[in-house]
């Protein structure tokens, strides 16, 4: 394991970054978002490919609307005009995208600078409090999120508590692209998302609160398909979001890890498998990034990476029928998402 200043803030606060081993798999995290940076993993040939978007510098990252890898929260994705209420409060929080309150508001998880509490060569937990009424919502809450790596898996576990009622949503915003971050377009990848439903949204990006079959629509990744194959089908909600930006309702949610998607290339032989004690999860295919200058001189442009943000149903604070990111005073949020990874021989 190894520590290093990775710059500092205006206010001279330094990030630092570590690197995880095990076997042949490395990676990055920053203090700065608990953003994962980097994600090296072997290919079909034996070389190592990093197969995740990221920036060189703290400066990117501080201007990092993309969200590239980084743990985002108090609410991941969209809360509907940024209000909701709970036990006959309402609450009204930051609004940061258009009308509407997206990944945790102005000064979110993902621009906190987070502790470091534990670490081993292979683990790390990063720990942040939240204050009462930080970003409009209510309770003073602790978070940590721990990164555990072996030579097979990254996996994120993710736990809080609160001492006042609240609302409570974590994901990490990973791009991934297994042929490697500055290999261009991710539409040959094949993907395959275990869900036969999704949440269908308005041009807000809003869930209309309706569950809908992907069954007969290019929604449908059931069995394994190219993200390329149906992302240009005029069909409207890949119109409206620009391609994949939905929210997939996972067939197997039993809190125990499930598996969500599984996602192939044959040019590295890399395949990534997600699982997660989450019910949801959104795909999507970076259509907003848009000449971005990553790492190492890359250029990264919409569809250069794909993110399957593992997650509590954008708005479900205010969709009583979609399942509850309530997170009560007397209890403890606790999520695990597994990145497994394999690689197919040549
Ligand atoms: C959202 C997109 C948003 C992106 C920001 C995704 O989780 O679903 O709509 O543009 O994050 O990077």
């Amino acid at each position: 394991m190894t520590k290093e200043s990775f710059g500092t803030l205006k206010d001279t606060t330094q990030i630092d970054r570590i690197r995880l081993r095990a076997g042949r798999a490395s990676c990055t995290i920053l203090t700065y978002g608990a953003a994962l940076q980097s994600l090296s993993v072997p290919d079909k040939a034996g070389a190592q490919r990093d197969i995740l978007l990221g920036y060189d510098t703290i400066e990117e990252y501080i201007a990092n609307d993309g969200y590239l890898g980084a743990v985002v929260g108090r609410y991941a994705n969209r809360i509907a005009n940024g209000r909701f209420s709970l036990n006959g409060k309402d609450y009204s929080l930051a609004c940061n995208d258009n009308a509407n309150h997206l990944h945790g508001g102005k000064l979110g998880f993902s621009m906190r600078v987070w502790r470091i509490d534990a670490l081993t060569d292979s683990s790390v937990t990063l720990s942040l409090d939240s204050a009462d009424g930080e970003e409009g919502y209510p309770g003073a809450m602790h978070i940590s999120v721990c990164y555990t790596l072996t030579d097979s898996a990254l996996r994120l576990r993710y736990e809080a508590v609160s001492d006042r009622d609240t609302v409570c949503n974590l994901t990490n915003h990973a791009y991934f692209n297994l042929n490697g971050h500055a290999a261009g377009s991710v539409l040959a990848h094949q993907i395959q998302i275990l869900a036969s439903q999704f949440t269908p949204a308005d041009v807000g990006s809003i869930p209309t609160g309706e569950l809908a079959p992907v069954a007969g629509t290019p929604m449908d990744l059931r069995k394994p398909t190219k993200i390329g194959a149906h992302i240009a089908d005029a069909y409207e909600p890949l119109k409206q979001a620009k391609g994949y930006d939905h929210n997939y309702v996972l067939d197997d949610s039993l809190e125990s890890l499930h598996p969500a998607a599984r996602v192939f290339s044959e040019e590295s032989g890399i395949e990534l498998l997600v699982r997660t004690t989450m019910p949801g999860v959104q795909f999507y295919t970076a259509n907003y990034l848009s000449h971005r200058n990553g790492k190492g001189g890359a250029i990264y442009e919409p569809r250069y990476g794909f993110c399957l943000e593992t997650q509590y149903f954008p708005n479900s604070p205010n969709e009583p029928a979609f399942p509850s990111a309530t997170l009560r005073a007397s209890q403890k949020y606790a999520h695990t998402t597994e990145y497994a990874f394999t690689t197919q021989k040549a």
